[in-house]
This record gives structure tokens, C-alpha cells and sequence, in this order.
């Protein structure tokens, strides 16, 4: 069991929050078990009601640990790390052993604005296909995803059923289109009331936004528009040493 070091220049708000951090990773506090009562944590680690209550904040904040009301606090599940892969949902679900699926939102064919005729480059009034869906991992609701597609590249694209098939493999083996490229904006912000609903968030929730392009020799494919849970995505990267 850790302890509280009285001589060290750490606060000790943060020696708890890394206490209960290693309980977390060890597994003796499993996801969804409540944590010690702030009474209980008190006596064991000998600190004040403050310091606890700051540690448990600081990692609710974290998204570490939620509080249901009335009930306690308990741990949550570890975020899902955001690829920074050209990979498509449903391949990045299973290698996490997750059924990845997919809810038609809509679907329709618009005419490229200058902005999408920009994208892609086509003239403007060019046929766009926009397949909206929301992303599922085991049934839980992760993202909503408006994937937009020029008709020049996959015609029959509007009368292919997806339901809960790969767009990327239907990209693939009926149209032969194998992205080589990629690339991809990720920033925060606040989920729509239609987007909280879907994705079974408060409304106001933080979201991540994430707009990503994705090529084929040269010429750009997809433009997807995708608002993904901030509760259950995080972002992690190595850093390169800059020469
Ligand atoms: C990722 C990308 C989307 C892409 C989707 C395809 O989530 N962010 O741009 O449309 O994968 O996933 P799938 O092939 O599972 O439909």
C-alpha cells in the first residue's frame, strides 16, 4: 500500500491522487468499484477532509473517477487512445476487441459547394455523397461521423447499403479505393444538443471535433466531419526531439 510522505516537496493532494492512481492500474480498485469514503481515505493516509477532496476532484476531472450522487465515487473506464492512424473505425474497434457498429443517421447526395469542390477538386455542383452514422463500441455510442464523398470517385456509392458494414471496405472492394494518405484535425468543443443526444452526453458535454482528409494518388477521397466523445477519447503521441 502507498503512503503519504510528510517530508516530501510533492503536496499531498497529488501523492493521494497517485496512490489511488496505481490502486486504478493494479486493478485492487477494478473499473466501476467505489473508491474508500473520503472518511475512510482520511484515516488511512492520516490527512485532512481537504486534501482528500482535492486528490478525488482532481481525478474526476481527470475522468478517472465519477461520482454518481448519492452513491459514491467510483472508478471509470480507461479512455480509448484516438488513432493517429489512417485506419477506419471498425478495423481500430477490433484491434481493441471491441464490436465496433454503425446506425444510419442519413444519407443523401448533395451538390459540392465551393468549399467542397475545393476539397476535392471538382467543379462545383459536382455530385457529394454524405453518409452520416453514428459509431458504436459494444453497443456504447462513441462518435457521430458525416463522412462526405465525391461521386467523380465512387458512383454507385448512393444506392450501396452500409447498415453496419466498413465504409472503408466498401470504398475498397467495390470501388477500388485504397487510401495512401492522410490527414487530420482534432480540436475541442461542445456538443450540439442533437449530437449530446445521440451520443447519450449532458447537454454542454466536451467533445473532441475531428475533420479528416483522406487520399488516394494524390486526390482527396473522404472529408469526414466526426464529433467523438471527450468522456471516452484521449489523445497520446510521441514527441519527437526537435534537431
Ligand atoms: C474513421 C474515420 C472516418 C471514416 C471511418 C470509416 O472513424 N475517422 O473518417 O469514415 O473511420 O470507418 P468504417 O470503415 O468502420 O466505416
Amino acid at each position: 500500500m502507498g503512503k503519504i510522505d510528510p517530508t516530501s516537496p510533492v503536496p499531498k493532494y497529488f501523492q493521494l491522487r497517485e496512490i489511488l492512481l496505481d490502486l486504478i492500474e493494479d486493478a485492487e480498485l477494478p473499473v466501476d468499484a467505489p473508491i474508500p469514503s473520503e472518511r475512510e481515505l482520511c484515516q488511512r493516509y492520516r490527512l485532512s477532509r481537504m486534501t482528500v477532496r482535492q486528490a478525488v476532484d482532481h481525478l474526476v476531472t481527470e475522468g478517472r473517477l465519477y461520482r454518481v450522487p448519492g452513491k459514491g465515487t467510483f472508478v471509470a473506464r480507461p479512455k480509448i487512445e484516438m488513432p493517429l492512424r489512417l485506419v477506419s473505425f471498425t478495423e481500430d474497434m477490433r484491434a481493441r476487441g471491441l464490436e465496433p457498429g454503425a446506425r444510419d443517421l442519413d444519407r443523401r447526395t448533395t451538390p459540392a459547394n465551393a468549399h467542397l469542390a475545393r476539397v476535392f477538386d471538382v467543379p462545383p455542383g459536382t455530385g457529394v455523397h454524405v453518409v452520416e452514422r453514428l459509431r458504436t463500441a459494444d453497443g456504447e455510442p462513441m462518435a457521430v461521423e458525416r463522412s462526405h464523398i465525391p461521386l467523380t470517385v465512387a458512383p454507385g456509392l448512393p444506392d450501396t447499403p452500409l447498415s453496419d458494414a466498413s465504409l472503408y471496405d466498401v470504398l475498397e472492394t467495390r470501388f477500388g479505393i485504397v487510401f495512401d494518405a492522410g490527414e487530420q484535425t482534432i480540436e475541442a468543443g461542445i456538443a450540439d444538443t442533437a449530437d449530446a443526444r445521440l451520443l447519450d452526453l449532458a447537454r454542454g458535454s466536451a467533445v473532441l471535433l475531428l475533420q479528416r482528409r483522406s487520399f488516394m494518388n494524390g486526390t482527396c477521397v473522404e472529408l469526414a466531419v466526426s464529433t467523438y466523445r471527450a468522456d471516452r477519447y484521449q489523445l497520446h503521441s510521441a514527441l519527437e526531439i526537435p534537431r
